[in-house]
């Protein structure tokens, strides 16, 4: 017995960013994107579209914050009566961006009372959403949630909303062709992390699992290629399509236990989510050996041997992106890291992990993880 939802529709392709024209119409939106010097020539592309942006939103920042949220509402909330659609075009704190201003309309009482207040959200008849990513790694154009960070207070809230998916998602892989090689990797690993945490994860359907299986193989048989060849438009094209595989898969599940301890390491440590959230993907592989049978089935289909062996595969992949893969290496002192695994596992993403602490403090001591 499952159900799956997904009402996003994908147009995939390189060149599809030039039917952009087409694909707004008549709409009346906004675009939110990236101040970067290098999406000059983005903002330019919309300024001369005969169907110009009401507004161009380009402050976003990385990881956004409550605080610029709120600048960002006041400016949002002059145009708001006049727009139907927020058009978002970049990486995942861009559509974070885009999401929450379409949900509160720009009504900041409504922001403060879901960040500050800890109210559940109040979101009725959002603004329509168009995604355009420029990265491969988020996978929020196929998802109906938002992250906002409060610096402040260290904390982290999402925001999730069957109402917030994206109307339509446009997969230009040539939009992606000039990433730098660490941001493709931890972008790419972010995508690797969704697609297994779909796969061990309590919420799991036998869609969302072919999903998972095919977007962690993906970006595994990819990623390694791709560093080296960055320019390499199929590879592109690869990863992401595997983006959109990881994207079907934890849009129905959710993330887990990896998720929730990165969190932390990348609040207090500053370490970019995508390899916050990969180096514990190994270990949490091997401590579901002998956990539940149809998930280590699921997982063994990747590479194609047993766990023990799978988990090793997995560190080698990381290993050859230069991904760090103990505590040592991502520099978090054991004590820290001893209180931010309790808490995960407490947590509202650890608790949708299929496995269990005891199992993954001995896989830790198994793969000499300390
Ligand atoms: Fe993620």
């Amino acid at each position: 017995m499952w159900e799956y939802y997904n009402p996003v529709n994908v147009i995939f392709g390189s060149e599809k960013f030039n039917e952009i024209e087409h694909i707004i119409s008549n709409r009346k939106y906004i675009l939110v994107t990236h101040p970067d010097d290098n999406f000059d020539t983005y903002r330019e592309f919309f300024n001369n579209l005969s169907n110009r942006p009401l507004e161009i939103f380009d402050d976003v920042q990385p990881n956004p914050d409550y605080q610029d949220l709120i600048s960002a509402g006041e400016k949002f909330s002059k145009i708001e009566s006049q727009i139907d659609t927020v058009v978002a075009l970049g990486g995942g704190s861009v559509m974070d961006t885009a999401k929450l201003l379409a949900a509160f309309k720009g009504e900041n009482k409504y922001l403060n009372d879901f960040v500050r207040n800890k109210k559940s959200a109040y979101v009725q008849d959002p603004k329509k959403i168009i995604a355009i990513p420029t990265t491969s790694g988020t996978s929020s154009e196929l998802t109906c949630w938002a992250t906002v960070w409060d610096k402040e207070y260290k904390s982290k809230f999402s925001l999730a909303d069957k109402s917030l998916y994206p109307e339509i998602s446009v997969i230009d892989p040539k939009l992606m062709i000039n990433k730098p090689k660490n941001l493709t990797i931890s972008t790419g690993l972010d995508a690797l992390s969704h697609s297994l945490e779909s796969i061990w994860n309590v919420n799991s359907n036998p869609i969302s699992t072919f999903h998972g299986i095919a977007g962690a193989q993906t970006v595994i048989d990819t990623l390694p290629k791709l560093v080296n060849d960055l320019k390499n438009i199929e590879l592109r094209t690869l990863m992401a399509k595997a983006c959109v595989h990881a994207g079907l898969a934890f849009s129905n599940t959710k993330t887990a236990i990896a998720h929730n301890i990165s969190y932390p390491i990348t609040i207090n440590f500053n370490v970019p989510h995508g390899i916050a959230c990969s180096f514990t993907l190994p270990t949490i592989m091997r401590s579901l050996i002998g956990q539940d049978e149809k998930t280590e089935k699921s997982l063994e289909k990747i590479y194609n041997v047993d766990l023990i062996e799978s988990s090793k595969r997995l560190s080698e992949t990381l290993r050859i992106l230069e991904a760090p893969l103990n505590l040592n290496e991502i520099g978090i002192p054991k004590i820290e890291w001893d209180k931010y695994v309790e808490d995960a596992f407490q947590g509202e993403r650890g608790k949708n992990f299929i496995g269990n602490k005891i199992s993954f403090d001995k896989a830790c001591s198994e793969m000499n993880f300390f």
